[in-house]
């Protein structure tokens, strides 16, 4: 949400900003700007739209300078326009401004500084700070000096990169509940809200912490906490390929990375079980029987698709180990004064690590004395490093807005997770724990040949594209996988869907049903197979046409349905994410044949920064 980007050093500022930038475009991507310090004074471009807008404006305006800040943009406050866009400045641009996350009380501010004659011209609350700080530079406190002391007035979430015309070799960078990372290169240094956008300069990063102020020059780094204090901060060496964040030959970012799927599955097995082992290799996190005596309740909470991950975990937990699970989302989660105490374990599941809610739930738990397992994509994000155990599901950089990879590894995670569990407190016999683990282990071979043969997904997308309303149903974890595969429609092809649990679809919904409303019913769950049957033939007796996902081999369902995706045969547990497959290529098809913008879809942004 938002995407930041800084440089110093002694090359051209702008185009590495704009190489930065294009890089971070999936957090947002409403408007983009940069600020360029060209040693005597600070240049401005920015532009309403894609980064696309901006660089067109940046060919006509040839701006100079060693030092810089950009920003892309995901509105909060102030609709996407040329003057809401980043960066702010002061009115006669000592200092300019990127800002991610919300700065609550800047109404406050604002009012108090039109008072002593501040002039704002955006209705941004981050123009606050760019005034703030001029306020209390031009008090005579220095450059560093000011932004602490603009730090102590805001409140709310935010990662700052500030310059100041007076100081043409610094940088100050800031955090408090968004990322950022600094990265450390040979006579020069960057800023950025993710690792991609600087992957292609450097691969040492520092992760700044919250309530920590960075110096940045083009020789060196300095760290301080909120009391001014310098801190050591060890380097991180990313390891990750840059091609993992590139699109590599595939039209969108997301079909890439629905193909990389059975190697991230594969990969993400091979470390956590061996063959001739009857145990999962969790590698340190706090799970074993005694750990697991402790706790009497779970939660599992996340945001969007990772919480249709976590809804699957309770599913899991709940049916093959017996423990009851609370799942919730985040933004819920953290306002109902949830149960928690040293005996409760809360599992937050999310892709980048950063979603401000699920953040904050980890937090509350931890300020409750609970146990907090995160299972993350980022590594070094604010949740994997704040939790007490983390499960890294391996997926490399997730680029497309739309989760998909993420998703399945999610999930995987999740069985992992639940057979653990269920063997520690003997839920599970030793035969039945190898029976699953076949059944895992077959799962990238099933998943590759799901998208082998994605044609039929192609094909009944342009059959159904003129699709008004679509239900997703489906009965157990078909239900669950419904919900995913009904957002990521919703995300990307702008198509209104809505999942629904099979049995609930005569209690309302069904009055939604008409001639040509498409009803997509999953049907991997056999024993549950009858039951949604009965459910198909209700939506379809009024008028429906019904696409079916079923098991290889399961000729009779043709009769009873418009058309029939098939999935490769597979036990209870892994059938559903070999479905989703299904789903995602159906969604990307859809949006496809829709001609919308698939990798970064309208309103959306990738990691949720703001509540
Ligand atoms: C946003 C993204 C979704 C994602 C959700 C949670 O809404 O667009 O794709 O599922 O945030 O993100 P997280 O990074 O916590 O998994």
């Amino acid at each position: 949400m938002c995407g930041i980007v800084g440089y110093i050093g002694s090359k051209q500022a702008p185009s590495i900003l704009m190489e930065g930038l294009s890089k971070l475009e999936y957090r947002g991507y409403d408007s983009a700007g940069i600020a360029v310090h060209d040693g005597t004074k600070i240049n401005l471009l920015k532009a309403q739209g894609k980064l696309v807008n901006l660089a067109k404006m940046l060919e006509n305006n040839q701006i100079q300078g060693k030092a810089g800040i950009g920003h892309t943009r995901w509105a909060t406050h102030g609709a996407p326009s040329d003057i809401n866009s980043h960066p702010h400045m002061s009115e006669d641009r000592m200092i300019a401004v990127v800002h991610n996350g919300i700065i609550e009380n800047y109404m406050e501010i604002k009012e108090e500084l039109s008072a002593k004659g501040y002039r704002f011209v955006s209705e941004t609350d981050t123009e606050t700070v760019a005034h703030l700080m001029d306020y209390y530079y031009k008090q005579g406190h220095g450059f560093l000096e000011s932004v602490f002391m603009v730090l102590e007035r805001i409140e709310g979430a935010y990662a700052l990169g500030i310059i100041c015309k007076d100081y043409p070799d610094t940088l100050i960078a800031a955090r408090k509940n968004c990322p950022l990372v600094i990265g450390k290169g040979q006579g020069e240094n960057f800023i950025a809200s993710d690792i991609p956008a600087i992957l292609h300069r450097t691969r040492e990063v520092y992760f700044l912490n919250d309530n920590e102020v960075a110096v940045i020059k083009k020789d060196s780094i300095d760290i301080f906490d909120r009391d001014k204090n310098k801190v050591d901060r060890d380097i991180f060496h990313v390891n990750w390929d840059i091609d993992a964040a590139e699109k590599g030959g595939y039209d969108h970012f997301m079909l890439k990375e629905i193909n990389e799927q059975p190697k991230i599955v594969q990969d993400v097995l091979s470390i956590r079980m061996k063959e001739d082992e009857d145990e999962i290799n969790l590698e340190g996190i706090s799970l074993r029987k005694d750990d697991l005596k402790n706790i009497d309740r779970i939660y599992i909470v996340a945001c969007g698709t990772a919480y249709h991950a976590g809804l699957v975990g309770k599913y899991l937990i709940e049916r093959i180990a017996r423990i009851p699970v609370v799942a919730d989302v985040a933004s819920e989660f953290r306002y109902k004064d949830p149960i928690l105490d040293e005996r409760t374990l809360l599992i937050v599941v999310s892709q980048s690590g950063e979603t401000a809610d699920t953040l904050e739930a980890l937090r509350i738990a931890k300020r409750n004395k609970a146990r907090v397992l995160a299972i993350v994509n980022a590594v070094g994000s604010s949740i994997a490093r704040e939790a007490d155990d983390v499960f890294y599901i391996l997926a490399g950089p997730e680029i497309s807005v739309a989760s998909t990879k993420a998703f399945t590894a999610q999930v995987v995670a999740m069985e992992l997770i639940c057979l653990h569990i269920s063997m520690e407190t003997g839920k599970m016999t030793k035969a039945e724990f190898s029976a699953a683990r076949a059944e895992l282990n077959s799962l990238p071979g099933r998943i590759s040949e799901v998208i082998q043969k994605c044609g039929e997904e192609s094909k009944l997308a342009e059959k159904y594209i003129n699709s008004k309303n679509v239900f997703y149903i489906g009965r157990g974890l078909d239900y669950l996988i419904s919900m995913e595969g009904s957002l990521k429609l919703k995300e990307i092809a702008y198509l209104h869907s809505e999942a629904y649990a099979a049995g609930e679809l005569k209690h309302g919904p069904i009055a939604m049903i008409e001639d040509s409303t498409l009803v997509i019913a999953m049907l991997t769950q056999e024993e549950l197979f009858e039951k949604t049957l009965s459910n198909i033939k209700e939506v379809k007796a009024r008028g429906a046409k019904v696409i079916a996902i079923a098991l290889n081999g399961n000729d009779s369902i043709k009769s009873q349905v418009d058309d029939v995706i098939y999935v490769p045969r597979s036990g209870w547990m892994t059938a559903p994410i070999i479905a989703n497959v299904t789903t995602q290529l159906f969604a990307y098809y859809v949006a496809k044949a829709l001609g919308t913008d698939i990798d970064q879809p309208r309103n959306l942004a990738k990691s949720v920064t703001v509540e």
